[in-house]
């Protein structure tokens, strides 16, 4: 079987190969900074770890396609974070702020073309299958970002209409990727539905693991600076797990506070303060890292339903366990 060292092995050696060459410079340069830089490249990975399931060799063609989840992905980081003002990003300065907002929304736009010029070489047998799925995904990551911002402004969220929303930004990307990686290895239509469940589940677990790192990780580790999403009122699972634990009158008090726009640097900090200080009052930092365990379990149910032998089983185990321990 394909082993994991092998597949992080690849994905190095892949992402150092990719060049992004063209003209000019002003529009390609920030796809190799960004690219170059490199994070967790997870949604390749667990393209490919899927893919090891049924396969044991990984062919040119399967590199194409996982690339593809990772450019697309950091096109979307590199929109994201102009959308969310972020100054940092994979621990060095984001596109927009390192360049401007119109070179970050350009470059972001190449991008996702060469994203799709990678999709485009998949085998033609599949090429239908993983076209269907890729669009599918990359319109619903579109409709999760609009929720999100469009959540800012909006009093009080429910954790239905949060779980909507980080499904469609973050989840369905990972689900795809699984997916991605059965389609590629010509798997059942079973197997490949079971992967999606799996990577879905840890695409939630990946979300709500990113709303507790924004507010109570490592910068120097986390690589995005702390309390961002305070900053910007966005109602993060933290946000909406206190307001279903706090009793009426102080919830109204922390949703008023929640929603006051920091100033300047020392409102900011004081913000930020205020904020975590209430999230810890009420132990959602601990639920947090419950419910990331939570979801993680389910994806090891829908892993279970594909009926693997024990090393395989493994694999995606191993990979499931090593999110919910990420502290970047
Ligand atoms: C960040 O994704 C955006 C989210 C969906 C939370 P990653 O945490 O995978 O970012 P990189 O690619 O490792 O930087
Ligand atoms: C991002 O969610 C999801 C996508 C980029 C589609 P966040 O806004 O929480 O991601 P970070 O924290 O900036 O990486
Ligand atoms: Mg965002
Ligand atoms: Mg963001
Ligand atoms: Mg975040």
């Amino acid at each position: 079987m394909i082993t994991e060292s092998h597949i992080d092995g690849t994905i190095d050696r892949l992402f150092k190969e990719i060049q992004f060459a063209g003209e000019p410079a002003g529009l390609y340069d920030p796809l190799r900074y960004m690219i170059g830089i490199g994070g967790k490249r997870i949604r390749p990975r667990l393209c490919l770890t899927a893919y090891s399931i049924f396969k044991d060799r990984i062919t040119p063609k399967l590199l194409e396609v996982a690339s593809a989840l990772e450019v697309f992905h950091t096109f979307t980081l590199l929109h994201d974070d102009i959308m969310d003002r972020s100054p940092l990003r994979r621990g060095q300065e984001t596109v927009w702020k390192k360049w401007n907002e119109d070179t970050a929304i350009l470059s972001g736009d190449v991008m996702q073309i060469d994203a799709y010029k990678r999709i485009a070489k998949a085998p033609v047998d599949r090429l239908d299958a993983v076209l269907e799925l890729f669009s599918k995904t990359a319109a619903e990551v579109c409709e999760g970002q609009q929720y999100d911002m469009e959540f800012e402004s909006v009093a009080e969220v429910t954790m239905e209409d949060y779980c909507k929303m980080i499904g469609l930004k973050t989840a369905v990307l990972l689900a795809c990727s699984a997916k991605m990686g059965a389609i590629m290895a010509q798997a059942e239509d079973k197997q490949c539905r079971a992967l999606y469940d799996y990577g879905y589940q840890l695409g939630m677990a990946f979300q709500v693991a990113d709303d507790y790192l924004d507010a109570f990780g490592d910068e120097k580790v986390f690589g995005k600076p702390i309390g961002g999403d305070i900053l910007n009122c966005k109602k993060s699972w933290l946000t909406v797990r206190t307001c279903e634990k706090l009793p009426k009158a102080q919830k109204e008090a922390f949703l008023k506070r929640f929603a006051e726009l920091a100033g300047n640097p020392d409102e900011a900090k004081t913000k930020i303060a205020d904020i975590k200080k209430i999230y810890v009052e009420c132990g959602v930092d601990l639920d947090a890292r419950a419910e990331v365990r939570r979801y993680t379990e389910e994806a090891l149910k829908a892993a279970k339903k594909l009926k693997l032998n024990k090393v395989r089983f493994e694999a995606l185990k191993r990979f499931a366990e090593k999110l919910v321990e990420r502290a970047k």
